[in-house]
């Protein structure tokens, strides 16, 4: 684990003004991370777009005064009803549909399809709980866990249409001491979460490219 960070003077004037979008379907506890962490740099959370109703990440972004977003129920008089999927990601469009920085995926539980990905290839963040390429898709550290690794890991990385395979932005490892409960080792991988991902967020928001040598 890295020591408290402190971005520098400058990188923290770069921050000011940029705006994240945040989709999340759980308890949002990352979201919150990011909201504490990066908000005092001047990033705006400009919305956050939760697919589950009633999901606590949405309690945190009221409490958090962030503008939330969940699908609108289809009319009952649709004929024929939209298929669900379509129906979620024609909202996930609208969403999307305003200025933003950066996409971060927060325990946003649904596959984005190619056609939200591909316009906006590169922007889009997603942090999962492993050392990938090692443990993608559902149950990660339970896996890792079962299968007795001695480290375990968190990965940041840019979302492509392909799940948990997208270029890596920042990854970090922690030990399983012998004995620990699995329950133990999650609290720490969510603990690791949270000082990983404003980060790797932070950094992504504001290391534009270098200009060319002269
Ligand atoms: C985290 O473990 C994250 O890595 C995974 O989903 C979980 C979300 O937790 N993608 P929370 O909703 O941020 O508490």
């Amino acid at each position: 684990m890295t020591a408290r960070w402190t971005p520098t003077p400058s990188a923290s004037q770069q921050a000011r003004g940029k705006r994240v979008l945040v989709m999340g379907s759980g308890s949002g506890s990352n979201f919150e991370a990011l909201f504490h962490t990066l908000s005092p740099h001047g990033i705006v959370f400009a919305g956050l777009f939760c697919d589950k109703p009633g999901a606590y990440i949405l309690e945190r972004a009221a409490r958090l005064g962030v503008p939330s977003t969940t699908p609108p129920p289809i009319p009952p008089e649709t004929d024929p009803p939209p298929h669900p999927k379509r129906h979620l990601n024609d909202a996930v469009m609208a969403f999307l549909d305003q200025p933003f920085d950066a996409l971060v995926l927060a325990g946003y539980m649904r596959i984005l399809p190619t056609r939200v990905v591909t316009p906006y290839a590169g922007k889009i963040l997603n942090i999962h709980p492993s050392k990938l390429p090692d443990y993608p898709g559902l149950h990660a550290i339970r896996k890792a866990y079962n299968a007795g690794e001695s480290r375990i890991g968190v990965t940041v990385h840019l979302v492509t249409p392909e799940v948990d395979a997208g270029p890596i932005l920042g990854q970090e490892t922690i030990s399983i001491s012998p004995g620990e409960s699995l329950e133990a080792v999650e609290t720490r991988v969510h603990a690791l979460e949270h000082e990983l991902y404003p980060r790797v967020v932070f950094d992504f928001l504001t290391q534009a490219p270098q200009p060319a040598e002269q």
